[in-house]
């Protein structure tokens, strides 16, 4: 790799490209020209402290601010999504990797170790459901439940979610559900940012794996990783934004649905808005489909 940033920098970029190779992937070494790729950005990302308590609705304390996720421009038919930064972030991939497979991407997890969560962990939650699914629900990590039977969304906020994926016409069996990390924090606790930044990579091929229309972000952790900022959740959610081509949309985490049953009247209008995009109409039965 020819040097053109300081040494210490350098030294960075090529570990990190090392370790993403190690995970399977390569784009990144395609040789896109100085300035092409944002390092510095991706060090925000690092250093963005990302263990403040999912629902919370403070932005996170950072010296300086990220900018808000991008949207897309409301009121047209097919809002054209909005163009992504010039310079794209190190996550971002320019041409899509359409050869990777959910099975491809749960063997090079394998029985991971890579951070210090594989310690607590009974078994990896790697997520569950349709692999072509047109909707993809992203939470934060999984809890006792999920750890104890390896999937996710199975205790009282999977039934939540079961819910409300029900409301909107569809069973789980439709949709596929994962998680920010794979593998349950202890106590509960939100997934810290060496925890994020290393398992987040695999929900990245998840993601670009099923090729979703429709990601819904399930609470501040899944929303702050995938748009890569700092900002509360209330800033955002309920609005249509744009991840890497795809339409994605924040809306707030079943847990907080538990403790804020009032909240559930938000959630359902953020999603009866990817119902429209889906064309779902809802549950048969019940007009407002709204869950209880
Ligand atoms: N909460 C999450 O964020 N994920 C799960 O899988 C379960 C609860």
């Amino acid at each position: 790799m020819p040097e053109r940033f300081p040494a210490s920098l350098q030294q960075k970029i090529e570990d990190r490209l090392r370790y993403y190779e190690d995970l399977g992937i390569r784009l990144f070494y395609t040789d896109r020209g100085p300035g092409s790729v944002n390092f510095g950005a991706a060090e925000e990302v690092v250093s963005t402290p990302l263990h403040t308590p999912v629902f919370e609705e403070t932005a996170l304390p950072k010296t300086t601010p990220k900018p808000a996720p991008a949207k897309i421009a409301s009121g047209a038919a097919h809002p054209p999504l909005v163009v992504p930064p010039a310079v794209p972030s190190l996550f971002e991939t320019t041409e899509k990797v359409n050869d990777d497979t959910l099975l491809k991407i749960r063997e090079d997890l394998g029985e991971c170790t890579r951070c210090k969560l594989h310690k607590g962990r009974n078994k990896i939650v790697f997520g569950d459901g349709n692999p072509r699914a047109e909707l993809v629900f992203v939470g934060e990590g999984p809890g006792a439940d999920e750890d104890a039977q390896g999937l996710p969304f199975v205790g009282r906020a999977g039934k939540l979610l079961t819910q409300m994926i029900e409301a909107m016409g569809l069973q789980r069996k439709d949709v596929y559900i994962c998680n920010v990390v794979k593998c349950r924090p202890p106590e509960n606790r939100a997934p810290e940012k060496d925890e994020v930044q290393t398992c987040s990579p695999f929900l990245l091929r998840q993601l670009d794996a099923i090729a979703p229309k429709v990601i819904v972000c399930l609470g501040s952790v899944a929303a702050q990783t995938l748009l890569e900022t700092n900002r509360g959740i209330s800033h955002f959610r309920g609005e249509w934004l744009e991840f890497r081509g795809r339409k994605l949309m924040a809306t707030y985490h079943p847990a907080y649905l538990l403790r804020n049953p009032s909240a559930k009247g938000e959630v359902w209008k953020d999603l009866q808005k990817v119902m429209a995009v889906l064309g779902l109409q809802g549950k048969k039965g019940s007009p407002a489909g709204k869950p209880s």
